[in-house]
């Protein structure tokens, strides 16, 4: 299957001449992996890079076929360091970090039994409890939005990035006055297992992941003293329930970092990178706010074009032959998710932003196979929520002329660090001007 492209054949953008180069942290890819996606892609979904010992999967067939081969894939090394940790950094941090597996990295039955004990949290049920309160912060983040009077704001600091986090903590049974404590630890988690920190950087990262840990074990034990009807209640009651003699605390503390974590920057930067794809694509917003019942169309859309995980990974159990290359057993696999949601073999036009697109549903934003994104209704919950909200009140809405976002340094997520809006021509006062009767 491989072809190798002719000469210096990469698009314009695509900061590699060779794939033995390909790193995620070389700024224009940071800037904008889709040049490369697209390149890596021409020249076969299978490649090695030397940069970071790592095989690398670009196509969506491939990407799709180890994500659903749990034999011969392993996930255990999901909460491996991409930078190697100094010692000294290893060694505290050894003492806090609980020396059990998370979700995210157990394979096989043990997965499945975690798992099953933690899809309760996303029943219909459930998703029906939290609605209320993603409506309500969505209204309270949108009122303040513009509440200046100047009909200007950084649409991510005052709402992509602080409502996510706010309906993760009501969904936790954390305090809402910890949003942005917890966003700043986790932030610092991520950037120390998955960024490309120095030294220097990973070391003044210990304390805050210290802190972090810490926080997180004292609210368990607050709310095994006194349970609300949240999520994390019901599940230090049922843990307890199952294991009557020998509570394992450390894997309640696991489930609670693991939702800590994967539930608010993936949706945060979902709602960023959106936001940009339809504020960039004017056609395509105007659309939208002319028939906001596209809204779900254009979150699938969304979700495809430009997804917040852009890459994930998974170890080779076996010695084993892709495409024609031998990759042999203990091999690592960068697997550009980004990538096989723009794969021409399974959808049209590709790069193309199109929230009519009825061929764009294959995406591998939520992952596939045993680990499948277990938030995945509660993030669309969300982000149809906030869109249809948008559309509605603020269809004026732009993006501040001449701006170009940039984006963390981090090999598996992705979202604007700001995101500055005018409110158009004609401004609009959050509260007057646009009847609010599609809330
Ligand atoms: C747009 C938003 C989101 C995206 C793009 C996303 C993406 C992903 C991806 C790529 C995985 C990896 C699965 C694998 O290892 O194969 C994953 C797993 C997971 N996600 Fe999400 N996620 C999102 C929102 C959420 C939310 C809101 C929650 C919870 C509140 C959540 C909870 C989880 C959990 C618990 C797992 C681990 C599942 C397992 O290992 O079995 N996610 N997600």
């Amino acid at each position: 299957m491989s072809t190798t492209q002719s000469g210096n054949g990469q698009p314009s953008g695509c900061p590699f001449s060779n794939p033995k180069d390909f790193t995620p942290w070389a700024p224009e890819f940071v800037q904008n992996p889709y040049p490369t996606f697209k390149w890596l892609r021409s020249l076969g979904p299978v490649a090695y890079s030397e940069a970071m010992g790592y095989w690398v999967i670009s196509s969506h067939e491939a990407i799709k076929q180890i994500l659903m081969d749990e034999e011969r894939f392993s996930s255990k090394m999901m909460l491996q360091t991409m930078t190697k940790w100094p010692e000294d950094v290893a060694r505290e941090l050894a003492a806090v970090i609980p020396d059990r597996p998370m979700l995210k990295d157990l394979d096989g039955e043990a997965h499945d039994k975690a798992r099953r004990f933690l899809r309760f949290a996303f029943t219909p049920r459930r998703l029906e409890w939290i609605r209320g309160d993603v409506e309500r912060i969505a209204d309270e983040c949108l009122d303040s939005l513009f509440a200046d009077g100047e009909g200007a704001a950084d649409i991510v600091r005052r709402f992509t990035d602080i409502a996510p986090m706010r309906v993760l903590m009501k969904f936790l049974g954390i305090p809402d006055d910890m949003s942005e404590q917890i966003r700043a630890w986790s932030h610092n988690r991520e950037d120390m297992l998955q960024g490309n920190l120095t030294e220097e950087e990973l070391r003044a990262g210990v304390k805050p992941l210290k802190d972090y840990y810490a926080y997180a074990r004292q609210r368990i034990e607050e709310l095994e003293a006194n349970p609300g009807d949240d999520y994390m209640s019901e599940v230090i009651k049922l843990w307890k329930q199952e294991q009557p003699e020998n509570v394992m605390w450390d894997d309640v503390l696991n489930i609670l970092m693991s939702l800590m974590n994967a539930g608010h920057a993936t949706t945060t930067d979902l709602m960023g990178n959106g936001l940009w794809a339809l504020l960039t694509h004017r056609d395509q917003w105007d659309k939208l706010c002319a028939d906001p019942e596209l809204v779900s169309h254009a979150v699938e859309e969304m979700l495809r074009w430009e997804t917040s995980v852009p890459a994930w990974r998974r170890l080779a159990l076996v010695d084993l032959e892709i495409e024609g290359h031998h990759i042999p057993a203990g091999s690592k696999i960068f697997l550009l998710l980004g990538s096989g949601n723009r794969d021409e073999s399974v959808v049209s036009d590709g790069e193309s932003f199109d929230i009519e697109r009825t061929d764009g549903r294959q995406y591998l934003t939520f992952s596939a196979g045993a680990h499948y994104c277990l938030g995945q209704s509660l993030a669309k919950l969300e982000l149809n929520t906030y869109f249809r909200r948008l559309v509605t009140h603020y269809p004026q809405l732009q993006v501040r002329e001449g701006f170009e976002p940039d984006y963390r340094v981090n090999a598996f997520h992705r979202g604007p660090n700001s995101l500055p809006v005018e409110l158009g021509p004609e401004p609009l006062h959050a509260g007057g001007g646009v009847e609010r009767n599609a809330r």
